[in-house]
């Protein structure tokens, strides 16, 4: 089976090679939309626009499933773009509920776009499963584009980090695809403080599962 995978720019690349590995005996089609990154601070039209033609693309090479790896769109436009099309598609939201799970501090960081943050979506997962805990959001809106460029300013990163920690969070959410490129950075940063989280274990575990429900 052909698989999709579609992001704004390198982030999905970690999603897509997760996927390579677990699933050998399918194919993993990676296409990105680099030349208008980021989309973290776009609007939900500008996003529907630049998205849709990327979806059909997939379909069109004959994808079966579709994940959307970019928490940005996911949190934002994703019903609209579930709605356009009838293959499988599916999404990556910063993972809120396990992090509320794990902490024992009561306190969490989620790094990740202004758009993912200030998304009705995301305000859904903290109402939900964060009303007990407080949820730290620093400022990483230039983050994906620094990743994306390969001009990374570590110094930014480990202070951002190491403040997040300072104040007690215990877990790192890592609420953007792009910053699994940089986790072990992020993981060195926190010295011990906090776990790292990301989702890649998890979107392989329900591709998995619609690859039996149509096969
Ligand atoms: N990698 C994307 C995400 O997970 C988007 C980064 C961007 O283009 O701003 O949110």
């Amino acid at each position: 089976m052909k698989i999709g995978v579609f992001d704004s720019g390198v982030g999905g690349k970690s999603v897509a090679d997760a996927l390579s590995n677990a699933l050998a005996d399918h194919e993993v089609i990676f296409i990105n939309d680099s030349e208008n990154m980021p989309y973290g601070d776009k609007t939900d039209e500008e996003l529907e626009r630049l998205v849709t033609p990327k979806i059909q693309l997939l379909i069109d090479k004959g994808c079966q499933i579709i994940v959307v790896a970019c928490n940005t769109v996911s949190c934002t436009i994703f019903p609209k773009i579930r709605s356009k099309f009838t293959v499988e598609i599916v999404g990556i939201v910063p993972m809120v509920k396990p992090a509320c799970n794990l902490t024992k501090s009561g306190k969490i960081a989620v790094c990740a776009t202004p758009r993912t943050l200030s998304s009705p979506r995301y305000e859904e997962l903290k109402n939900e499963f964060a009303s007990k805990v407080e949820v730290f959001e620093p400022d990483c809106s230039n983050w994906a584009r620094m990743i994306e460029s390969s001009q990374v300013n570590y110094k930014q990163i480990r202070e951002t980090i190491d403040s997040v920690c300072r104040d007690g969070a215990d877990v790192v959410v890592l609420g953007c695809t792009h910053y699994h490129w940089i986790r072990e950075e992020i993981l060195k940063y926190t010295k011990g403080r906090a776990q790292v989280i990301q989702p890649e274990s998890a979107i392989v575990d329900r591709v998995k599962t619609l690859i039996e429900q149509l096969a």
